[in-house]
């Protein structure tokens, strides 16, 4: 039978970090998982722990804090990796390895050159070695929609009997179409013979932008587990976007008949977190969670909505955690205040960080009014986590017109240590970062600049996110600040203490080199 509840599986600190340029560190992820906790998912994917030293502790520190929700970990039916994420799973209330292998005739031969026989038997085993070692075990058939159906099925049913308690069919490249995605799921349910022992879960990818439109069609056809990401975000186009989802199932529940267990007055803030922290913006037209989503334009539009809400807005904006109410904080606002908020939007801050936070919330506030959620957002995806300032910026000055090579001092100070340099650039910014190169002579490249307004107004907080590239890795960077070139500053600045923070040493003849603006 089909459930009536269906489960929701985030897997936004896994498939959604492999969004390009979208890299966590680790404090980050365990603050994204503690709100998803709060969104009352079902299953956290917290990432696959044999790829990197930071991704085993990201799951390690999610599945020892994060309570709640199961804790899931990605494996390849491969002794190391799945031995690699029951020992990052260990210390999770529920932990769950999630173990896969391709089964398309063209991932089959072409990656693993393998027969269907050989794959089955690695199937069967991955599945067997993960249930020796956990209770929940999740078994995906990559390629699923480009997969053989008899074979599908037969791999199916050899993975249940082998001990998988989930199996999850991916659409991982975002070729099926809803009807044919909705078909081949009653498929599985109905002929996979013991498909009545485990959850039929899921997880669609958004190549042709019909990753939620395919995972409602399963949910139609028997899908009892969803696989989605915060703002849809996910390796190339991404995948099925969370809010979108649960929402239309709420919304929709005449149609559905199901509900999800997600508390919904929690997605606003769980996208603007997902967002600040990834350095994803949210295109404003984007359903549930982008800036327009509520805003009514047309005067008939507004004049109706005033009259009944319902005229034009199927959902309320207090359902999804958008409050009217946004202005939180001024410039007589307390340390306590200040604290409370935050915790509010999901962060809880040690002392010393909340005595970083507050003298930049303190130097925000002097120039602007009113401080919103957006600004403590910004601030906080800028200040805090493992960044913990190796250099601190004390001081700058530029110089910049149109008939004037535009020149930068900076001063960074770094325990006792004050050090300070001159350059010239392109432009204002790029000669501030000439000049932070000097002092922290670390070979990077930029690849990316981004500035925008958080909020409206002249006054506005101003968030640049950045990403270098330093040795082959591309680090993420965010600053903000009423004035832009502070914020681009900060931005860097921010890149360059990742960097430091993760055991990098300066520059090496050979290396990258600095890029302009
Ligand atoms: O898209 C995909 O197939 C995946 C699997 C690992 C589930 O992400
Ligand atoms: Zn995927």
């Amino acid at each position: 039978m089909p459930q009536e509840r269906i489960l929701v599986f985030d897997t936004t600190l896994r498939d959604g970090e492999q969004s390009p340029g979208a890299s966590l560190t680790v404090s980050e992820k365990l603050t994204i998982a503690e709100q998803l906790a709060r969104l009352k998912v079902d299953a956290i994917e917290a990432g696959f722990p044999v790829s990197s030293q930071a991704q085993f502790d990201g799951v390690r520190l999610i599945a020892g804090q994060v309570r709640g929700p199961a804790i899931v970990a990605l494996a390849r039916c491969i002794d190391g990796d799945i031995d690699a994420a029951w020992a990052a799973l260990k210390g999770a209330e529920r932990p769950r390895i999630h173990v896969f292998v391709a089964t398309s005739r063209i991932h089959m031969e072409k990656k693993f050159r393998k027969s269907e026989e050989e794959i089955l038997a690695m199937a069967v085993a991955g599945v067997r070695r993960a249930r020796s070692l956990c209770q929940e075990v999740e078994f995906s058939p990559e390629d699923s929609s480009r997969t053989g159906v008899d074979f599908l099925l037969r791999i199916v049913e050899a993975a249940i009997d082998a001990g998988a308690t989930s199996i999850n069919i991916p659409d991982t490249v975002g070729f099926a179409m809803p009807e044919q995605f909705g078909a081949l799921i009653r498929t599985v349910r109905e002929k996979v013979p013991n498909m009545g022992r485990a959850v039929l879960s899921v997880h669609c990818h958004n190549d042709l932008g019909m990753a939620v439109a395919n995972t409602l069609a399963a949910i139609r056809n028997g899908a009892g587990q969803v696989e989605v990401t915060v703002n849809g975000v996910g390796e190339r186009a991404g995948n099925a976007s969370l809010e979108e989802v649960v929402m239309a199932l709420k919304t929709r529940a005449d149609f559905y008949g199901k509900s999800s267990g997600v508390e919904t007055r929690e997605i606003m803030r769980t996208s603007r977190l997902v967002s600040s922290l990834m350095g994803i913006p949210v295109q404003p037209n984007k359903a549930i969670v982008g800036a327009n989503a509520f805003a009514h334009e047309s005067g008939i539009h507004q004049d109706a909505v005033i009259k009944d809400a319902a005229t034009y807005e199927i959902m309320t904006p207090q359902e999804v955690g958008l409050s009217s109410n946004a202005i939180v904080l001024g410039r007589h606002s307390g340390r306590h205040g200040l604290k409370n908020r935050l915790a509010e939007l999901g962060y809880a801050l040690q002392p010393a960080e909340l005595d970083v936070i507050y003298q930049r919330f303190l130097e925000i506030a002097d120039r602007k009014k009113e401080v919103f959620d957006e600004d403590l957002l910004a601030l906080m995806s800028a200040e805090t986590g493992e960044t913990a300032e190796i250099w601190k910026l004390d001081y700058f000055h530029i110089l910049s017109g149109n008939k004037t090579v535009p020149t930068a001092t900076v001063v960074l100070r770094r325990g006792e240590e004050s050090l300070q340099e001159a350059a010239v650039g392109d432009g204002p910014v790029d000669a501030a970062y000439n000049a932070l190169n000097r002092i922290v002579d670390l070979a990077v490249t930029l690849q990316d600049y981004n500035l925008r307004g958080v909020t409206g107004g002249k006054e506005a907080v101003g968030e640049v996110v950045v990403r270098v590239r330093h040795q082959g890795t591309t680090w993420l960077g965010r600053g903000a600040s009423t004035d832009v070139i502070e914020a681009s500053i900060r931005a860097y600045l921010n890149a360059l203490n990742r960097i430091l923070a993760a055991g990098s040493s300066p520059a090496r003849p050979g290396d990258d080199q600095g890029d302009s603006l």
